[in-house]
């Protein structure tokens, strides 16, 4: 049976294009497809110094704008860090929260907090990436790591703005690889329903049904429909795939026939 809801396509751009020329390209090329789907909300996140420009190319509503992160404080001497109102100024209605990449880098589970609860308070849609390192698959200690994600990242939240929140799951042994790397459609479908089941408990039955649950993790267009079909999630993750524009397209076009 099709969905009416519409199907959610993120494109993490990372430290990606290495130019602005190069970012106004890809966001063009992107931009001809996306403009034109009904049932596929796309969002870009490009790094921080490309979104105003990019922003400013588009007026309508097809295509969102995202920040790869952002900081807690509203101002003041953070060397380094970009605010909600700054992201807000530059363009961007979303922002990603919590990416393993950053988590790698030292982001710990309390300052996911911090920053989740500040982008609620500024309005900003927050995508929320949860996910296993490949020791915690193995050992079938995931799901315990996944709840502690869940809880910690989502703590304090209050019921109104719930409706701000998406969580992107993101397997960090499935990222950045290829399409046979990726996490199986099936395996995919269960965890997305424990996922709803940890948000049922903490904040009850109506959120987890409505809560918007992605895949990220080595999604390419060879890949998308099952993904979305066997999968059961309401969009995708995109992070290399995203850099070139014909295949970002594709797996537009597959969740725009799915959705
Ligand atoms: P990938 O990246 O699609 O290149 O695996 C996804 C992500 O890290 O968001």
């Amino acid at each position: 049976m099709k969905s009416t809801k519409k199907k959610l396509i993120v494109a993490n751009w990372k430290m990606n294009p290495e130019n602005s020329t190069k970012a106004h390209q890809l966001f063009m090329g992107i931009k001809q497809t996306a403009s034109k789907l009904s049932k596929v909300q796309t969002i870009i996140a490009p790094p921080f110094v490309y979104l105003t420009g990019l922003s400013e190319l588009y007026r309508g509503h097809r295509i969102l704008f995202a920040g790869q992160d952002m900081f807690w404080e509203k101002k003041g001497s953070f060397t380094g860090e970009v605010s909600s109102s700054m992201l807000k100024d530059s363009g961007a209605e979303c922002v990603i929260i919590g990416h393993s990449e950053r988590r790698a880098l030292g982001e710990s589970n309390e300052e996911i907090n911090k920053k989740v609860l500040a982008a609620t308070g500024a309005g900003l849609t927050i995508i929320l990436c949860i996910g296993e390192s490949d020791r915690d698959h193995k050992n079938g200690t995931h799901l315990a790591f996944l709840t502690k994600q869940l809880e910690s990242a989502l703590m304090g939240v209050v019921k109104g703005k719930l409706s701000k929140i998406v969580i992107a799951y993101e397997p960090i042994w499935a990222i950045g690889k290829s399409k046979e790397d990726a996490m199986n459609g099936d395996e995919l479908h269960e965890t997305v329903l424990f996922i709803k089941k940890v948000i049922a408990k903490n904040f009850g039955k109506n959120f987890a049904l409505k809560v918007p649950i992605l895949y990220g993790g080595s999604v390419e267009k060879g890949n998308t429909k099952a993904l979305l079909t066997e999968g059961m999630v309401d969009g995708l993750l995109v992070g290399h795939a995203s850099l070139s524009a014909s295949e970002f397209n594709e797996i537009l076009r597959i969740a725009q026939e799915i959705a």
